[in-house]
């Protein structure tokens, strides 16, 4: 199943491969779940979802605890005289005043579908900046909105940095780490998902933290494009290379393939 949401970095094509490198494990944790593209297609006993990107956090459980009455809410915003530059900016805005929760998340799930690319971007201030995205009928996810209330019935869902999620796993725990990628060059530079940016000490941190979680039997999976930096950083993982597309980048057309990587901690 697709997520409902546009994400940056979204996984959803590299499903089959990333579950092969996926050992047994009873819960799958995922502390930078974005559309959580890979959780909806696994059959974990149980999850915990985090990222560090609150109105993705609210969203996701506002969906869990009003299911179909959220979703009917949710698609009163999908409607022509919604698709103008127009109403869009006036909606972007009212999102950036929000301070109901239930609308806030609607209204997410409306700048996500009708915005540019689907491109999630905050300025200095916090506020969600991302241009009027002119496409000509916006879908409404609706049964995919459907399967993850289902699927994630029971989950956890967080909003808290990395570190501190992963050091709370404990024995049966599995963790899937999809960061914001090292970028390949300064204008590929896809790591500001959420207010902060995602910095070198960043990567290595994390690549700390698996190690520490490895030596106590815990396994972490992280993804990353292949660079001399990364496979400098992961020197006690097993590596596996291959190569993608990438589909999203700068300008939203430059459609290079990369070399990414998968490194099996623990
Ligand atoms: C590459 S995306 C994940 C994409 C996801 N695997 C998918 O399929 O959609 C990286 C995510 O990490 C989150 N993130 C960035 N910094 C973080 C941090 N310090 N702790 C937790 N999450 C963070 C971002 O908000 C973003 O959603």
């Amino acid at each position: 199943m697709r997520p409902f949401l546009k994400w940056a970095g979204g996984k959803y094509r590299l499903i089959e491969r990333i579950k092969e490198k996926l050992p047994p494990g009873k819960r799958l944790l995922e502390p930078f779940a974005g559309s959580c593209a890979l959780s909806l297609n696994t059959d974990y006993d149980s999850y915990w979802l985090n990222d560090i990107n609150a109105d993705l956090i609210n969203l996701y459980k506002t969906l869990q605890k009003d299911g179909p009455s959220f979703i009917a809410f949710c698609r009163t915003f999908f409607k022509d005289t919604n698709n103008t530059p127009e109403k869009f900016y006036e909606l972007r805005q009212q999102f950036n005043t929000e301070k109901d929760i239930y609308s806030k998340a609607a209204l997410f799930l409306y700048l996500n579908r009708h915005g540019y690319n689907g491109l999630c971007r905050y300025n200095s201030s916090g506020e969600f900046n991302v241009p009027f995205g002119q496409y000509k009928k916006p879908y409404f996810p609706e049964n995919e909105m459907l399967y993850f209330a289902q699927k994630f019935r029971d989950a956890k869902f967080s909003c808290m940095d990395f570190q501190q999620m992963m050091e709370s796993a404990g024995a049966g725990d599995l963790i899937y780490c999809d960061p914001p990628y090292v970028p390949l060059n300064e204008t590929s530079n896809f790591t500001t998902y959420s207010t902060g940016g995602f910095s070198v000490v960043s990567q290595k941190r994390l690549a700390k933290t698996a190690a520490l979680l490895a030596s106590k039997g815990i396994t972490t999976v992280i993804s990353n494009h292949y660079s001399d930096f990364i496979s400098e950083i992961y020197s006690t993982a097993e590596i596996i290379k291959f190569d993608v597309q990438r589909f999203i980048s700068c300008n939203g057309n430059n459609r290079n393939a990369v070399a990414e990587v998968l490194a099996v901690f623990g």
